[in-house]
């Protein structure tokens, strides 16, 4: 039988239909475009393009990991963010666009500072480096210093960093949070720290449950574990007024204000919801005088 692209995408919407994916019209183009080496544009400008044997084999690949529910980002192996492309493997969560809201947020709050280009910024748990390299992009003078507590994600990140030619302002660090060598202080310091409670671990969707790193997800039993660690120590490691910017999952804020709250070192918190109206972005900026 003769593949053409129209004959392709129907069985293969009905294929990822099957698996309960939301789009599977959208999907099937996204990744029959890739197995072509094409756009989605071609696909609707020549849909009766007859695939070749290599090209419906590699097409079919796709599918059928998307029918598996691999996320469609490991499966192409990139991911825009902040309008630039990174790599990404399952050693690296896949960048969420919620977390470009925590950009936004550090973004305007730099517009307020009198040297913002020169800031120096520690990004915790860096993944895949989108906050670190966006912000780097940003602020051309800015020297950024990126922490992750795994080896394989910070290999990504560097690779990223050096596409994105800012590798010589952004210095990778493998630790725990602050358990590692950071060298100066920081202006502002974000997080994008994993905070799914343990126990939400079946409820989560397969794409996200069997494909993302365990360690990029969960955030101890109540989700919170993180917020505890970066907040108790980041008053240390901020300048004078620093800010500390959170992002945080769906019904944490009251939880994560109240730690802020707790802590005694923190001033003005602000909270900062996303698209969909939910709370995403927790900051507080370190009192005078403190740590
Ligand atoms: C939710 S992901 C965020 C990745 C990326 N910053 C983003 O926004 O897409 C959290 C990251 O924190 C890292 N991480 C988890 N625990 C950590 C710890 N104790 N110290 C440093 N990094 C940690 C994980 O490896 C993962 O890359």
């Amino acid at each position: 039988m003769t593949w053409t692209s129209k004959s392709f995408l129907e069985w293969s919407a009905e294929r990822l239909a099957q698996a309960g994916i939301d789009s599977p019209r959208l999907e099937s183009e996204i990744l029959l475009a890739r197995g072509l080496h094409s756009s989605r544009e071609d696909l609707y400008r020549n849909p009766d393009r007859e695939l070749g044997e290599a090209e419906r084999v590699l097409s079919k690949s796709f599918v059928e990991r998307r029918f598996l529910r691999e996320p469609v980002a490991y499966i192409l192996g990139r991911r825009e963010f902040w309008g630039l492309e990174f790599q990404v493997t399952p050693d690296v969560l896949v960048p969420r666009w919620e977390t470009e809201i925590l950009v936004e947020k550090f973004l305007q709050w730099t517009a307020s500072e009198s040297s913002p280009e020169s800031l120096r910024i520690l990004d915790l748990g860096t993944g895949s480096g989108n906050i670190a390299i966006a912000v780097a992009k940003e602020l051309p003078k800015s020297r950024v210093t990126a922490v992750d507590i795994s080896r394989s994600a910070l290999a990504i990140a560097k690779a990223n960093a050096w596409v994105h030619e800012v590798a010589d302002r952004v210095r990778f660090v493998e630790g725990d949070m602050f358990a590692c060598e950071l060298k100066t202080s920081f202006h502002a310091i974000l997080s994008n720290p994993p905070y799914i409670e343990e126990d939400q671990r079946d409820s989560l969707m397969p794409d996200v449950r069997n494909y993302e790193p365990e360690q990029a997800l969960f955030g101890g039993p109540d989700g919170l574990a993180c917020y505890r660690q970066i907040l108790l120590q980041a008053s240390q490691h901020l300048e004078e007024n620093g800010v500390l910017f959170l992002e945080i999952g769906n019904g944490q804020v009251n939880d994560v204000l109240s730690l802020i709250e707790g802590h005694g070192g923190y001033h003005a918190p602000e909270v900062t919801l996303d698209y969909m109206g939910m709370e995403r972005v927790v900051s507080a900026q370190k009192k005078k005088s403190h740590g």
